[in-house]
């Protein structure tokens, strides 16, 4: 059966050019995975759909009212799901973190937003944070967004072929190597001789060690 995610947001917009374009946007099409949008605002209660409040004990910023998010979390949910907030203070995505989550049947991924968010949603209704990196996004939803692409490659049938799965960086451990395409010739840069050579046994080994020398210079911390 195919993913389904369900995405809770304040900012539901945001995603509609994401979910609708290229590779995504033809799994998406093709039923291979399934991705519902939702405004976290439909859940609020009161005529200015509050949806923030300020942080008891004082201090700068808003926080995210639990009132609606568990409502809304509690509507989503089904059960066996994981549910899923993107945080700045979360573990880090990793490519065997969004392999595994790319195998499950349901995710809820929350979007958090101002300054935080009451903690008893985190207590309540939270499975699971999770952090795209050590800078601080104005909003979760691109986070929520690059998550969703991250897994998208892991779903069988979504990049249309196996192998540039099994070729790309983090897959193998080491950055990608050098890739080029037709004219051979362009601006006085050619493509290098291997390429063209047709000994396949070769350009393997000219692919591995470019891709050892680039992941040397630009990432060593892969290579301990
Ligand atoms: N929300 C804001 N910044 C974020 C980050 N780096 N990762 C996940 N969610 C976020």
């Amino acid at each position: 059966m195919a993913l389904k995610i369900d995405v809770l947001t304040l900012f539901p917009r945001m995603l509609d050019g994401f979910l609708s374009e290229s590779i995504l946007g033809k799994a998406i099409e093709g039923g291979l995975v399934q991705v519902q949008v939702h405004d976290l605002r439909a859940w609020t209660t009161d005529k200015h759909r509050t949806a923030d409040d300020r942080p008891f004990g004082g201090g700068a910023g808003m926080v995210m009212k639990p009132e609606p998010v568990f409502a809304a979390i509690e509507q989503v949910q089904t059960p066996g799901c994981r549910r899923i907030y993107l945080t700045p203070d979360g573990v880090p995505l990793s490519p065997k973190l969004a392999e595994e989550l790319s195998q499950q049947q349901h995710l809820v991924l929350l979007s958090g937003h101002y300054e935080g968010i009451d903690q008893r949603i985190r207590d309540g209704v939270i499975d699971q944070e999770i952090s795209i990196g050590d800078y601080v996004l104005t909003n979760g939803t691109l986070a929520a967004a690059v998550l969703i692409d991250a897994m998208a490659r892991f779903i069988p049938g979504v990049l249309g072929e196996e192998k540039s799965l099994t070729h790309e960086s983090f897959t193998s451990k080491l950055l990608d190597f050098p890739q080029y395409t037709r004219p051979a010739e362009f601006r006085g840069m050619s493509v290098p001789e291997v390429l063209l050579s047709g000994n396949h046994a070769q350009i393997e080994r000219w692919r591995q060690a470019r891709a050892l020398e680039k992941t040397r210079q630009v990432r060593p911390d892969l290579l301990e």
